[in-house]
This record gives C-alpha cells, structure tokens and sequence, in this order.
C-alpha cells in the first residue's frame, strides 16, 4: 500500500458531458517500452501513457541501456541497447506488477545478475507465476517468499511449451519475450484468452508469432526493430468516465482515439446489456491495435443489471471496481464472481470495494471471487480508503458523483499510478 497522502474531496454532479482525448494505454505502452530496449534502432511514440507505471518501465528499460529521451513534443524516442547491459542498482518497478513480470521475461537471457524491486504493493504481489516458466527456460530466479525483491540470472534459454496457471496477459508476455531469445519455438497456452497487447506489439516491432485459438507460438532468435507509433487512449481510464456518464440520464461523452483492442474492449458489451447506448465510429487498426471514437449516452430509465463470472471476470479485471462502485445505482444490481485475482492486485480490491461500499451506505455481499452488489440503493458521501490504489481512487470518485454530499478520497493521489489527469478531466465533464 502507497502511504496516504492527498485527500480530495468529490462532490456530485448533476450530468456528465463533453469530449476526451486520452493518454496512451498503459498495457501497451509497458510493451513498447520494454520491447524497444531489445529492438534495433529508434522508437519514436506519440501519446504514450503518463502514468507513473509506465515510467517505471521505461525507467527500466534506460537502466538496462536503453537511451530513453522525452521530447518537449511529447515524444518519447527509445534508443535500443544492442544487448542488454548489466545494471549495478536494482532496477525498481515502482508499483507495477506489469514492468516487474514482463520484465523478468525481457531480462531471461542476459548474462548478467538483476535485482528487481518494488513499493509495498508490489512487494506482497505473487512472482511464482512468472518465476515458474522462466526458470524452467533456463534463467535462474529467486524469489523473497514468492514476491519482490526478485533476482534474476539469465542465460541460454530453451523453449517451452507452458500453460498459464492462471488467467495473466503479464505472464504470457514475459513468457513469449524469453521465447524470442530461446532456442526452439515456445509455445503459450491460457484456457481464457486475456489481453494480447504482448503478441501485437511483438509484431509490430517484426517479430513472426502464430496463434491458434488455444496457443500462441514464437520461434527463437528473431530481431525486432524500432516502431514509430501513435499509443491509443487507454480504455481501462475511460471505464471510469463510461461508467459516469452511464449513470446520469442526458448524459453525452465522446473519446476521440480511444484504442478498442476486442480483448479488452468487453466493458461495451457490459454498459450495452446494462441499458447504456455505445456508439463506436472512425474505426482503424494501428500497428495491430483497433482504435476509434466512443459516444456514450445513458438509457433514460437507468442502468438495469447483471451477472459477471467465467471468462467475463478475467476480460474485465481491471473494470471490476468501477463496475462494481456504480452497481448500488442500477435497478438489479451486478454480481461478480470468479474473480479471485482482484484480491493481488495492487490491493485486495475485492475487500476494499466492499469496505468503501458500506462506508457510503450501501449492502454488499462479499466472497472469496467477487462480490453481491444490490441495485436500487442511494449512496451517501463518505470517507474513502483508497489503499493506495489507483482504480480504487477513481472508482469511488464515479461512485460519489452521484451521492448525497460529499466524498472525500483518501489516497487519491495514486490515480496518477495510471491516469494523473484523471481529477482534473473528472471536473471538465462533471457537470454541477
Ligand atoms: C495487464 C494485465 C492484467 C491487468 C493489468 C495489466 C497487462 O494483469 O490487471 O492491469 O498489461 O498485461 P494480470 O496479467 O496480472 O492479469
């Protein structure tokens, strides 16, 4: 947990509207920043995230030789290292368990002995899951009780054949950049399909990768080169607006550039069941990635509800707060299950949803995988613990928009861990 610093205090709006250009996803800009460090030549990305995650990657990319360079544009050019360079400090991943896995993959088959460290959070977040098919290709790691500090020990790594133990695009990911630097083809295996932001950027960057409907194969010893790449607006920020906008009757936002990647694109199909009007225009693919204008407009008899598990939960993990925050709101409510994962994320969202919920007065039931959320209920303003996570910030910021007085969030300052603009955009669209 980050420490709690900032309060903030959210009042309620009366509608929301208007239109938003946003930063870069944060899925994607992990991997371009990582991958450029391998790739020859200069990456040249417009709209790359602002998130203090994905500084923490390009911050490890540059320890490992990558010569990283922010253009008073906006423009981050990536020089690639030629061959990773030995780092004497450990390469610190902040609060992202994104840098850290995808990370330990990047760094499998270099000769040299990394430390990767993290924040609290990221220090309590489970590494075997990565630890597991990366030693077993042949880098020596060790973990400090399954979690960070992780050191790592690359070297002649030859492919595998894995199976994620569970549902993790990170995992996938780190497996597949070991698999470009192994001998052989290395085959990944996931019974739930998750993000494939990873496969994209590999071949944007001109690695050869074939997918089945159940496997993702990649072949050993391919070079990538450098992108020149716009990074479209990170949908998993939008959520947070979607979900807002979706609560107040007349309400009308617009996303210009918004990325749209079907994998991760679910929580339109989620507001669409629930009643809202999505509208998807401008529709084109950028390196490999959909991107296109979203309008949303709520339905003018309120959201209805639904029942999220199975391959859903997985699709939306980072949806789950926010959807879960609005659901008091809806007529039925939302049910969530099989979505134990939420509880190692960067806090135990599950369990700090359900707190906040009841501190606005709201009945939640909550289980192991997911939590019973009854639709028909007010909310009043209260205090929030954020726990130092970001989703957890702005979720209860679109819950209290549409409370009785106000909301006051503590922690808020780790909105900035994805979206830093996230309060200030807040008051651009909130009507009050
Ligand atoms: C991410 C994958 C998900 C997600 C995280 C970003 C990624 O985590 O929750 O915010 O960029 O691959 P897991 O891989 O742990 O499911």
């Amino acid at each position: 947990m980050l420490a709690t610093k900032t309060e903030r205090i959210v009042k309620p709006a009366l509608n929301i509207a208007g239109s938003l250009r946003l930063p870069g996803d944060k899925s994607i800009s992990h991997r371009y920043a990582l991958l450029s460090a391998l790739a020859s030549g200069t990456t040249k990305l417009t709209n790359f995230s602002t998130g203090a995650d994905c500084a923490s990657s390009l911050g490890c990319s540059a320890a490992v030789g990558a010569t990283v360079t922010r253009k008073d544009d906006g423009i981050i050019e990536i020089v690639g290292t030629g061959a990773l360079q030995a780092s004497a400090a450990p390469l610190d991943c902040g609060n992202s368990g994104s840098t850290m896995r995808m990370l330990t993959g990047l760094l499998a088959a270099t000769p040299h002995t990394y430390t990767l460290i993290g924040d609290e959070s990221l220090s309590r977040r489970p590494m075997e899951r990565v630890r597991k098919p990366i030693s077993q290709m042949g880098a020596e790691i060790t973990l400090t009780d399954g979690h960070a500090p992780l050191t790592i020990r690359g070297g002649n790594l030859k492919a595998i054949d894995y199976t994620t133990s569970v549902p993790s695009a990170q995992v996938k990911t780190a497996v597949l950049l070991a698999g470009l630097q192994a001998e052989g083809t290395t085959v990944v295996r996931e019974s739930v399909r998750t993000r494939d932001h990873g496969e994209l950027a590999l071949r944007a960057f001109g690695a050869q990768i074939e997918r089945t409907t159940d496997s993702i194969s990649i072949a050993g010893g391919q070079n990538l080169q450098a992108i020149e790449a716009a990074v479209p607006g990170d949908i998993s920020s939008a959520a947070f607006f979607l979900c807002a906008a979706a609560l107040f009757p007349g309400s009308n936002l617009v996303f210009d550039s918004l990325g749209l990647n079907p994998t991760r694109a679910t929580l339109l199909d989620v507001l669409t069941a629930l009643g809202a009007h999505i509208g998807v225009l401008n529709l084109e693919e950028k390196n490999g990635e959909l991107v296109g204008t979203v309008q949303v407009n709520a339905p003018s008899t309120g959201l209805t509800g639904t029942t999220i598990s199975g391959a859903l939960s997985a699709q939306l993990i980072d949806e789950l707060p926010v959807l879960a925050a609005i659901a008091p709101y809806t007529q039925n409510g939302i049910r969530i299950r099989d979505a134990k994962e939420l509880r190692v994320k960067e806090s135990d969202r599950i369990a700090l949803v359900a707190s906040n919920l009841r501190a606005m007065g709201a009945e939640v039931e909550e289980f192991e995988d997911g939590l019973d959320v009854p639709g028909g209920q007010t909310l009043h303003g209260a205090e929030i613990n954020s726990g130092g996570d970001h989703r957890i910030a702005m979720a209860f910021s679109v819950a209290a928009l549409k409370a009785s007085g106000d909301t006051v969030i503590n922690g808020a300052e780790s909105a900035a861990i994805s979206f830093p603009e996230f309060y200030e955009l807040l008051d651009q669209v909130a009507e009050r």
